[in-house]
């Protein structure tokens, strides 16, 4: 096989980035895959919508069967958001025999185990790199980097539209909806909002984190969930008078007992590398029996990073249909339950 033929469902925010980068780094990427790797067909739900790109204008299709029944087409990514028809979509194209990318947290959170079964059973990849950190290749550290380590505990900001709503308030003094619409303007928040600033985006996120860390089913109903709504009129300029930071984090530990996930505002001291996580900014400690502390720090929002994430997702599940090992892939979100929610 020396082509590689993309069904991308979605051109927004990140669907669009994804084909920039497959446009603009196609040699690199001839290159290190030893075929190439195109766009075949797009799936939009407005097809007169203006873009600016320069794929071909039949490419895009409103009719998610043409591609899914297009036998060349070899990868599906799955950028178009939503839950219902974005799960649909996915089973459908892994009961085709397609692999699938995923950027969609809501769905991995919801429905991870399952579709990993699914992908399993049909010999497919499914990946899902961009589901948390934007950029920041985590999914993969936690799957492979830290493979043999015991994860006792994570901690960080894995919520880019409310790290800049916070930043926006805090440095330049930026009303809560002004900020709020800038980050939605910049593409870093979800098509319904609410989910960033309620929290929910990033417990979705934590849930997908704890489940591969601690090799147990977490649900989101597992995580004790608080939003921006809990910080208070003054608590900002309170925070700011003592020398604290607020941030919205999310936190998972495991013990004897079991795991427990919380996501909520936390005051961090200005000394705490926390702290100066800026803007759509995302950072994670990760805590392993053997390795100790870890960091990772990267964009957790926006076209280009989550793009990036995507396409290596792409690579992969292209390196491994090449080397006829796709679907082949161990993973760890399929364990026992052992789960404590005591906080009200
Ligand atoms: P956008 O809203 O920017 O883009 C969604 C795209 O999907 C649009 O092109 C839209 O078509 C198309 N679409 C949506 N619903 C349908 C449908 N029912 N049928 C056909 N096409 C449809 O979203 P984003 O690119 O921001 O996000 C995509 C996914 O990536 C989401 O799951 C999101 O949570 C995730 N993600 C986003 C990040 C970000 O920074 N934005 C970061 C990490 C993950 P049309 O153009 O015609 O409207
Ligand atoms: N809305 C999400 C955020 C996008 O702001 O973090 C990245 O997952």
């Amino acid at each position: 096989k020396n082509e590689i033929n993309i069904g991308l469902l979605g051109f927004g925010v990140v669907g669009s980035g994804v084909a920039k980068i497959l446009q603009n780094h196609q040699e690199d990427l001839r290159h290190k895959l030893g075929a190439s790797v195109g766009i075949k067909k797009v799936l939009v739900k407005d097809l007169y919508k203006k873009r600016d790109t320069s794929l071909s204008s039949d490419v895009f299709t409103s009719d998610l069967q043409t591609i899914l029944e297009d036998p060349s087409i070899d990868i599906i990514v799955e950028v178009m958001g939503g839950i219902g028809e974005a799960k649909d979509a996915i089973e459908s194209s892994l009961r085709a025999g397609k692999g699938v990318v995923t950027a969609n947290k809501d769905v991995m959170a919801e429905y991870g185990r399952e579709l990993l079964e699914l992908a399993d059973v049909n010999n497919c990849d499914l990946l899902f790199e961009a589901s948390v950190g934007g950029g920041i290749p985590l999914i993969r550290t936690l799957e492979d980097g830290l493979a043999s380590d015991r994860i006792s505990a994570l901690m960080g900001i894995v919520n880019g539209t409310t790290n800049f709503i916070l930043t926006k308030m805090k440095h330049e003094k930026m009303s809560y909806e002004d900020a709020l619409m800038e980050a939605t303007e910049l593409g870093f928040a979800e098509a319904d909002p609410s989910a960033d600033v309620d929290g929910i985006d990033a417990a979705r996120k934590m849930v997908i984190l704890a489940s591969l860390s601690f090799s147990t089913e977490v649900r989101l109903e597992d995580v004790f969930v608080r939003g921006l709504k809990e910080i208070r009129d003054g608590d900002l300029e309170l925070a700011e008078q003592f020398g604290y930071t607020v941030k919205l984090a999310g936190s998972a530990r495991k013990d004897e007992d079991g795991v427990e996930v919380a996501v909520e505002p936390v005051f961090f001291p200005n000394s705490h590398p926390l702290a100066s996580v800026n803007n759509e900014f995302n950072a994670v400690y990760i805590y392993g029996d053997a390795v100790g502390e870890t960091m990772f720090y990267g964009p957790g929002a926006g076209s280009m990073p989550t793009a990036t994430s995507v396409t290596g997702d792409i690579v992969a599940a292209c390196r491994n249909l090449l080397l006829d090992v796709n679907g082949k892939r161990p993973h760890v979100m399929q364990y026992e339950r052992k789960v404590k929610n005591d906080r009200e």
